[in-house]
């Protein structure tokens, strides 16, 4: 494996580096109070072609390997998390789902206008009572012959109120369990879909996440990803990939905020010299710096392993499960070295340590990584 970025990486970088100091930089503490939805970012996010990064080009995507997709999620999650996570759903869950499953139709309609971000998509498979234990779903799409009649309500899901394209995973036959289950593309505005209030959140505050409610949706057949019964495994397959964009989320919160962390040290003084210069600082960052570079070869290794053709189960969990516990350590020790003023949000660290919470817990908490590395470590 050689991760030495290629020219064409080093650019793309450079470009989300540069658009996360100069665009999201600005108003991410307002936003972040706010809950304000980063409407003008997400639409230069698409000019850049963020928002659909591994999507051939014929489908309006920037043909990109996913490994340029993590240094992206990296760069903007530096700043932003509220922002980097709409881009992670918009690639990974629907924009990969839809160009993998979904047939020549279906992605000349859906799948083009979301990989230029000329619309955005929504991944639905939470529900009330059924987050960690994703095989039972309660929401039914019961088969009408041309259509299904979609029924249920759908829990803490991402670009809520923002999408207009929506993947929902729902049960067809209880009988065959999730061999039962299919994924359905709904339009915003299909009569009977309902989007419930938007969640007062911990952290990535700037995403709107919000319950749907479907009261009897028709949805054409012809909307239906895949086989009758694939839309569990579409589901898992999808979420794969998913845990490699949150892996570089995590990534990126933890050294956005261990470059605060560094950088803070070397100004602020105490017993007659700067902080860095005393070991109990000097400790905490070299611990940070050591974690954060054997997270970052996780993820990389996960993309790597997606990028090669491998089965990259095992590596994003992995990833997904020590960057985003490293991402909780690091920005936690950097609210730590910050003292006083890492607890007001001027900071940024302590939105950090908020923002580095739900890596731990979306696209599967770290209990489900554990339930799928060990499956995999297991069945060998
Ligand atoms: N690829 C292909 N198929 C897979 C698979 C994978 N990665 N993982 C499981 N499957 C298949 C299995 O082979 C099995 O099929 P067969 O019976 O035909 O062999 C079927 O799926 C059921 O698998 P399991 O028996 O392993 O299912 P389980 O009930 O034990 O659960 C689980 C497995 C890993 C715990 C799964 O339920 C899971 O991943 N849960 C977490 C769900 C999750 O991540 N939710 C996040 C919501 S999305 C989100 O957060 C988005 C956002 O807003 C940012």
């Amino acid at each position: 494996m050689d991760f030495t970025l290629s020219e064409e990486q080093l650019m793309i970088q450079q470009a989300a580096r540069d658009f996360a100091q100069n665009e999201l930089l600005p108003g991410v503490v307002e936003r972040d109070d706010a809950q304000k939805f980063p409407a003008e970012q997400v639409k230069k996010m698409a000019e850049l072609g963020f928002l659909g990064m591994m999507v051939k080009p014929e489908y309006g995507g920037s043909g990109l390997d996913t490994l340029s997709y993590v240094l992206v999620m990296e760069e903007l999650s530096k700043v932003e998390a509220g922002a980097s996570v709409i881009v992670s759903v918009n690639n990974s869950l629907v924009c990969w789902g839809l160009e993998t499953y979904g047939n020549e139709k279906q992605k000349q309609k859906y799948l083009t206008p979301l990989a230029t971000g000329e619309v955005i998509g929504a991944f639905c498979l939470s529900e009330p009572e059924a987050g960690s234990d994703a095989t039972s779903q309660k929401t039914t799409a019961i088969d009408k012959g041309d259509h299904y009649i979609l029924n249920g309500t759908k829990n803490w899901i991402t670009n809520g109120s923002s999408a207009s394209t929506y993947l929902v995973i729902a049960q067809t036959d209880i009988e065959k369990g999730h061999r039962g289950i299919n994924t359905l593309i709904v339009e915003k505005g299909m009569p009977g879909f309902e989007i419930g209030p938007k969640e007062n959140k911990l952290g990535i505050r700037s995403s709107d996440t919000h319950s749907l409610i479907f009261n009897d949706v028709k949805v054409p057949k012809e909307n239906r990803i895949g086989d009758d019964g694939f839309g569990f495994k579409f589901a898992m397959k999808t979420l794969s990939g998913g845990r490699i964009g949150i892996a570089a989320q995590a990534l990126g919160i933890a050294t956005g905020a261990y470059e605060l962390a560094l950088k803070y040290s070397k100004q602020r003084k105490a017993f007659g010299t700067e902080i860095s210069n005393h070991q109990a600082i000097a400790f905490k960052l070299a611990d940070m710096h050591t974690h954060i570079e054997a997270a970052r070869h996780l993820v990389y290794k996960a993309a790597w392993d997606k990028d090669q053709g491998n089965n990259y189960d095992l590596s994003s969990a992995m990833a997904k499960l020590y960057a985003s516990q490293v991402a909780m350590e690091a920005t936690v020790e950097a609210v730590q070295i910050h003292g006083g003023n890492g607890f007001v949000k001027d900071y940024h660290v302590e939105r950090m340590m908020r923002d580095a919470k739900i890596t731990q817990i979306y696209e599967g908490t770290s209990e489900i990584q554990k339930i799928v590395i060990s499956r995999s470590i297991l069945k060998n």
